[in-house]
């Protein structure tokens, strides 16, 4: 369907009320001045090859990981979230897990639009089919978290889709900066990405841990199967491509990784660190009502010194290929300080 092009005008093309049958495929749209949306220009970037479709495993690891997510595929509406409706707690704290699930959504769902960026870049690299597989499985499991997520959080007080702080809402939209995806290379920016993967796989294990209702537990478990395979995915890349980056790029890798974790993740998403005072202690109270009723949060207490733990290994994996992760002040003073 993507490269099939038909003419129509522009506002129809906004309306979708475009019925195919009528217009017959040409290889130029015409917007004829009117505003067109920018995915439909870029439908006009060439194909080199009409028949772009290769067939050759290149990668069996990375097939072997498209297999097992085939049969470890799940279901998030058939989780029993009843234990939470019918739950005995005070309101607040529903109030409380309610927030903390809907920011959990949130973030469960940045990675989509990512994901979604590198599918089309596979596809119109020509990537072999198993990495085309594993980014379209990836996105669906994302996407899986996040219903998965919502769900939790309509059973405990209602989804929020959208956040209510202030600060919040500048944040949110800034989870993903492709501009920052596209100055790596596409295996470098991969490989970036499931460094981050394996940090807030160690955040959902001690979310899961805390957790005391069986549907969030289940959900954690089920969320955390899905991440085990992104994080092998990032270690079968790292171990392919890392070697052969140029000095430049490791040093760009290690920048981006430093950049995005301070710039987004510390911002209230993996930790509440560093958001405004204010906010700190209205988001950081929240959360720490929600851990200790049991919803699967962390405390904010605890965070910083999961994601100490998390960087100092991602820091071990990543040395034996000359990539230096600066330092990250709020996460290693923090920790220098608390010994
Ligand atoms: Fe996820
Ligand atoms: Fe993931």
């Amino acid at each position: 369907m993507i490269f099939n092009h038909y003419h129509h005008d522009a506002q129809t093309v906004l309306d979708g009320s475009v019925r195919l049958s009528e217009h017959p495929p040409i290889v130029f749209i015409t917007d004829g001045g009117a505003t067109m949306q920018p995915s439909l220009l870029e439908e006009l970037t060439p194909v080199p090859s009409p028949y772009p479709i290769r067939s050759e495993v290149e990668y069996p690891d990375v097939w072997r990981l498209c297999e097992q997510a085939r049969e470890l595929a799940w279901n998030p509406t058939s989780i029993d979230f009843s234990d939470l409706r019918e739950a005995d707690i005070p309101t607040e704290v529903r109030e409380a897990g309610a927030e903390w699930w809907s920011l959990r959504a949130w973030m469960e769902h940045g990675a989509v639009p990512y994901g979604t960026e590198r599918l089309r870049e596979a596809i119109f690299r020509h990537e072999p089919f198993e990495i085309k597989q594993h980014i379209t499985n990836f996105i669906a499991e994302e996407l899986r978290h996040h219903e998965a997520s919502f769900l939790i959080a309509n059973g405990l007080a209602g989804y929020q889709s959208e956040p209510r702080a202030e600060y919040f809402k500048a944040i949110i939209p800034r989870f993903h900066d492709e501009r920052d995806e596209k100055a790596m290379s596409f295996y470098a920016g991969l490989a970036v990405n499931t460094l981050f993967e394996q940090l807030s796989g160690e955040l959902l294990q001690a979310r899961y841990d805390n957790a005391r209702f069986q549907s969030v537990r289940g959900a954690c478990q089920l969320i955390l199967r899905d991440e085990a395979r992104h994080i092998q995915f990032g270690r079968i890349i790292m171990r392919r491509f890392f070697a052969k980056l140029s000095a430049d790029d490791r040093r760009l890798l290690g920048d981006k990784f430093a950049k995005k974790l301070r710039g987004s993740l510390l911002n209230g998403v993996y930790a509440v660190v560093n958001l405004p005072p204010a906010e700190r202690e209205r988001a950081g109270r929240n959360r720490a009502l929600a851990a200790e009723y049991g919803l699967g949060a962390t405390h904010p207490d605890e965070e910083i010194a999961i994601i100490k733990r998390g960087l100092d290994q991602i820091r071990q994996d990543v040395a034996p290929y000359d990539v230096v992760i600066p330092e990250i002040a709020e996460v290693d003073r923090a920790g220098a300080a608390a010994h």
